[in-house]
């Protein structure tokens, strides 16, 4: 693996064997006896040009945990604001001497173009409303941790999807994996070409899912929240006594509470959002290790 810009055209094999990974990881780090220096003398740039919290945190963090060293980037700081274009920004951080870029940016593609640029590996950490690999992998890591097994679990992705990189990048990866999806929310927020089940219901989608999948509204993407939007596609305890016994809730972050979901929803033992969060760490290191290995 060269780059890991996104889990289109990704095959089944290589997805589940990232996820069999990041599960190792996460055990290690459980269990305090993490010995791996894959990422020894290596600097991983994690180059943000949106907000984030939970994926340079742990972008940070599973570079450490693998003995490597961490270069973060702010452009709220940086020579951005002096007028330096993208392009000499990261040719920049690539002469300081990153080995690895993480990047985010509102527009498509251009974690691609900046491999492109700079000729070294990138991760795609969210561009525009295209896709948000690590953050599908991590999903499938929470998952599979809690089910045991993917295929045939029935997932609902609720929500913005139209502008949501995560529904994005779960979308390529559910399907190979024979996970159930179904998408639901608003008619303008449903893809009009797609061979993925859509309702526009959520109260009668609520019974025969396994996993409800909340988005957050993207505002900064032209998402609007109105009353109707709360009425119908918020998750609140009501909802939640629909759902089978083992079902579960997933939110990427960060939440809204009362928008997406309510605080007893989102506080409660269904709810595998710090799962979420705490799988981000051994997901980003395999795929971090993976990025290494195939360098060397
Ligand atoms: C998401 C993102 O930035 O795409 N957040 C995340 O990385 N967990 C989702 C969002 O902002 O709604």
């Amino acid at each position: 693996m060269k780059s890991f810009t996104g889990v289109r055209g990704m095959g089944r094999g290589e997805i589940e064997r990232l996820v069999t990974e990041a599960c190792e990881y996460r055990d290690a780090l459980d269990s305090g006896d993490l010995i791996d220096r894959s990422l020894e003398g290596r600097c991983v740039a994690n180059l943000f040009f949106e907000p984030s919290t939970r994926t340079r945190l742990s972008f940070d963090l599973a570079t450490q945990r693998l003995g490597g060293h961490v270069l973060t980037f702010f452009p709220e700081t940086s020579s951005s604001l002096k007028g330096e274009s993208l392009h000499d920004t990261v040719l920049t951080v690539a002469a300081i001497g990153a080995d690895v870029l993480v990047v985010r940016h509102k527009e498509e593609g251009v974690p691609e173009k900046v491999g492109e640029w700079t000729g070294l590996p990138v991760i795609n950490a969210g561009d525009g409303t295209n896709e948000h690999p690590t953050q599908a992998l991590l999903d499938l890591v929470t998952l599979k941790r809690r089910f045991g097994s993917l295929p045939g679990l029935r997932v609902g992705i609720v929500g913005d999807i139209a502008h949501s990189r995560v529904a994005g990048s779960l979308i390529h990866a559910m399907g190979p994996l024979g996970i159930e999806l179904v998408l639901v929310g608003p008619g303008e927020w449903l893809p009009s070409e797609t061979s993925v089940a859509l309702s526009h219901d959520l109260d009668a989608t609520i019974p025969h899912l396994d996993v409800v999948y909340l988005l957050r509204v993207q505002t900064e993407r032209g998402g609007v929240i109105d009353d109707d939007y709360v009425a119908r596609f918020r998750m609140d305890a009501k909802r939640a006594s629909e759902l089978s016994e083992d079902s579960v809730i997933m939110h990427p972050g960060p939440i809204n509470r009362g928008v997406e979901l309510t605080d007893e929803v989102a506080d409660s033992p269904r709810s595998l959002i710090t799962e979420q969060v705490r799988n981000g760490v051994p997901t980003r290191m395999a795929v971090l290790r993976r990025l290494a290995a195939d360098r060397r």
